[in-house]
């Protein structure tokens, strides 16, 4: 019995497209932080205070429902200097970043 012809085909077979990307695991959600407060930080400030960007605080950061700040984060705001991040980040990872914000971001709020 030749088990490999078949390990090379379930190789080349893609997996099924999942509706719904899996939740990024430990070693991509550290990458993800670093982005976020390297990256989105050059522009939002390290501590998301605001620079060039306006602050991120947790607090307006729940103004926006989960989805609709994911899809701002993957597709930038036109017409100002918001990038998307589509090219670098796919929709799971836009989703944990934008519950980060919401939810584990270190600024509660800006006075
Ligand atoms: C090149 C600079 C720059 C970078 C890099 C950047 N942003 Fe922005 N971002 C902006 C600017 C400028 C605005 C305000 C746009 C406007 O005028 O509405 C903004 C707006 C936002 C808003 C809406 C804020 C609000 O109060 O409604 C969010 C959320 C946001 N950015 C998240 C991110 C995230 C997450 C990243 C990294 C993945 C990121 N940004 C990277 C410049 C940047």
């Amino acid at each position: 019995m030749h088990l490999l012809p078949l390990l090379l085909c379930a190789l080349l077979i893609p997996p099924v497209a999942q509706a719904e990307t899996p939740a990024p695991d430990a070693e991509r959600r550290a990458e993800l932080e670093t982005l976020l407060y390297q990256d989105c930080g050059s522009c939002h400030g390290m501590t998301l205070r605001g620079g060039l960007g306006p602050a991120l605080p947790r607090d307006r950061m729940n103004e926006y429902d989960v989805e609709a700040l994911s899809h701002l984060i993957l597709s930038g705001i036109p017409g100002t200097a918001m990038p998307g991040w589509g090219a670098l980040i796919d929709e799971s990872d836009a989703r944990w970043i934008a519950e980060h914000l919401q939810t584990d971001n270190p600024l509660e709020t800006v006075d």
